[in-house]
C-alpha cells in the first residue's frame, strides 16, 4: 500500500527532531568548553574578535569560530561583526562573577562527564556507578585524590546552592530553629544564606574534613562566623546531636536506599523527639512528566550509584530510619523540600 505524502513529512519530522535530540550532546560539550575556556569572562567588558578570544584560551582561532558560531546559534553570544563575538542576557551566567554563575558547574559537567558517559553501559548493565570502573576511584575518593577537580567540585555545589538557596528561604518558613546542623553542608552556601535570614540563629556545617577549610572560608564571607562553625565527620559514622533542625541538601540523592538508610538512622539517633529533618532534592514526578532530576537521576546512576527519588520513596526510606514524611514543600527550584519529624 502507497504511504499518504502528509503521513511521510510527519515521519521525516519526527526523525529529524530525534537526529536533533542526538546532537543536543555536541551543544553541550560546546558550552562545556566555552566554560572551561571562560570566555564569557573574556567578552565581560567588550566584544572581541575570535583572533584574540584564541589568543587568550590558546585555541586554533578557526575551530574557536566554529565553536562560538555554534553557540551564538543558541543565543550565548551574537556574531556582531565578522568573527567577533559579543556576551548576550543569555549568556550572561556564563561569567563567573554573576551572580546567578553557572561557570563553575558546566565546568564540572565538562571535566566529569566525558569521563564516565563513554562507558556508561556498565551502570545499566550492572546498576552501579561508572565512576569507580573508569577512574579507580569513587568520586569522593578521587575529588580528595585530585585537589584541583576538587576545589572545581566545591566551587560548582557553592554556586549551585547560592542558585537555589533563595527559592528555599522563599518557601520554607526558618523561623523557630535556633540551631541548625547541616549534615554534608557543603561549601556552607545554604546555613549561611539562612543564618542572614535568622539573625538570632547558630548553625554547624558537617563535612568531611576535605571541605571543611572551603566551609569555614565561605561562613566567614557571608559575615556568619560568630554564629556558625564546620566541623569535620563521616556521616556513615555519626551525625552531631543539639540541633533543632537538621539539613540534608543534595546528600541524600548520591547514595543506594541501604546507604541512604544508615544515614537516615544517624540523624534520627542525633535528633530530639522535636527535632525536624529538611531533605532538599529534587521529588520526580510518576509518569512522563518533564522533571530536571530525570536527568540528574541517571548522573547520579553512573557517577555514584545514587538516585532521585519520588515522595513515596523518600517515605519509605524515612520509615525504615524510624522517621515520618511529614510533608513536601515544593520550591520555584527544581528542588523540593522534604520535610520529616521522629516516629
Ligand atoms: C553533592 S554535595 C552537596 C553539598 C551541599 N549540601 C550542597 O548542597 O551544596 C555532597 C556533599 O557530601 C559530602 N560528603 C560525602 N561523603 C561524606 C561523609 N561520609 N561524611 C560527611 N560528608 C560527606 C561531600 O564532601 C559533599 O560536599
Amino acid at each position: 500500500m502507497g504511504r499518504s505524502v502528509a503521513g511521510d513529512r510527519n515521519e521525516q519530522e519526527r526523525a529529524y527532531a530525534l537526529l536533533a535530540l542526538g546532537d543536543e550532546l555536541i551543544h553541550a560539550r560546546a558550552l562545556q568548553i566555552a566554560a572551561e575556556l571562560r570566555i564569557a569572562d573574556l567578552l565581560a567588558s567588550r566584544p572581541r574578535p575570535c583572533q584574540d578570544l584564541a589568543e587568550h584560551t590558546e585555541t586554533d582561532p578557526e575551530a574557536l569560530y566554529r565553536m562560538m558560531r555554534l553557540l551564538a546559534s543558541r543565543g550565548l553570544f551574537h556574531e556582531s561583526g565578522t568573527g567577533v563575538f559579543e556576551l548576550t542576557p543569555m549568556g550572561d551566567p556564563l561569567r563567573s562573577d554573576h551572580p546567578a554563575s553557572v561557570r563553575s558547574v558546566l565546568a564540572l559537567t565538562g571535566a566529569v562527564a566525558p569521563l564516565v558517559l563513554g562507558g556508561a553501559h556498565h551502570s545499566l548493565r550492572t546498576g552501579e556507578a561508572t565512576f569507580p570502573q573508569v577512574t579507580g576511584d569513587p568520586i569522593y575518593a578521587h575529588m580528595a585524590r585530585h585537589p584541583e577537580q576538587g576545589r572545581l567540585f566545591d566551587e560548582a555545589m557553592r554556586d549551585l546552592t547560592r542558585l537555589v538557596a533563595p527559592a528555599v528561604l522563599d518557601a520554607y518558613d526558618f523561623t523557630g530553629a535556633p540551631h541548625i546542623i547541616d549534615v554534608g553542608g557543603g561549601s556552607g552556601a545554604l546555613i549561611s544564606a539562612i543564618l542572614r535570614r535568622e539573625p538570632a540563629a547558630s548553625g554547624v556545617v558537617l563535612e568531611d574534613p576535605r571541605v571543611v577549610d572551603s566551609a569555614l572560608d565561605e561562613i566567614r564571607e557571608e559575615g556568619v562566623a560568630d554564629r556558625c562553625s564546620a566541623v569535620g565527620g563521616d556521616f556513615f559514622r555519626e551525625v552531631p546531636a543539639g540541633g533543632d533542625l537538621y539539613l540534608m541538601k543534595w546528600v541524600l540523592h548520591n547514595w543506594s536506599d541501604e546507604r541512604v538508610t544508615d544515614i537516615l538512622r544517624n540523624c534520627r539517633r542525633a535528633m530530639r523527639e522535636d527535632s525536624r529533618l529538611l531533605i532538599i532534592e529534587s521529588v520526580l514526578p510518576s509518569g512522563d512528566d518533564a522533571h530536571p532530576g530525570k536527568a540528574m537521576d541517571l548522573a547520579m546512576l553512573v557517577l555514584l550509584g545514587g538516585r532521585e527519588r519520588t515522595e513515596e520513596q523518600f517515605g519509605e526510606l524515612l520509615a525504615g530510619a524510624g522517621l515520618r514524611l511529614e510533608r513536601v514543600v515544593p520550591t520555584r527550584s527544581p528542588h523540593s523540600v522534604v520535610e520529616a519529624s521522629p516516629r
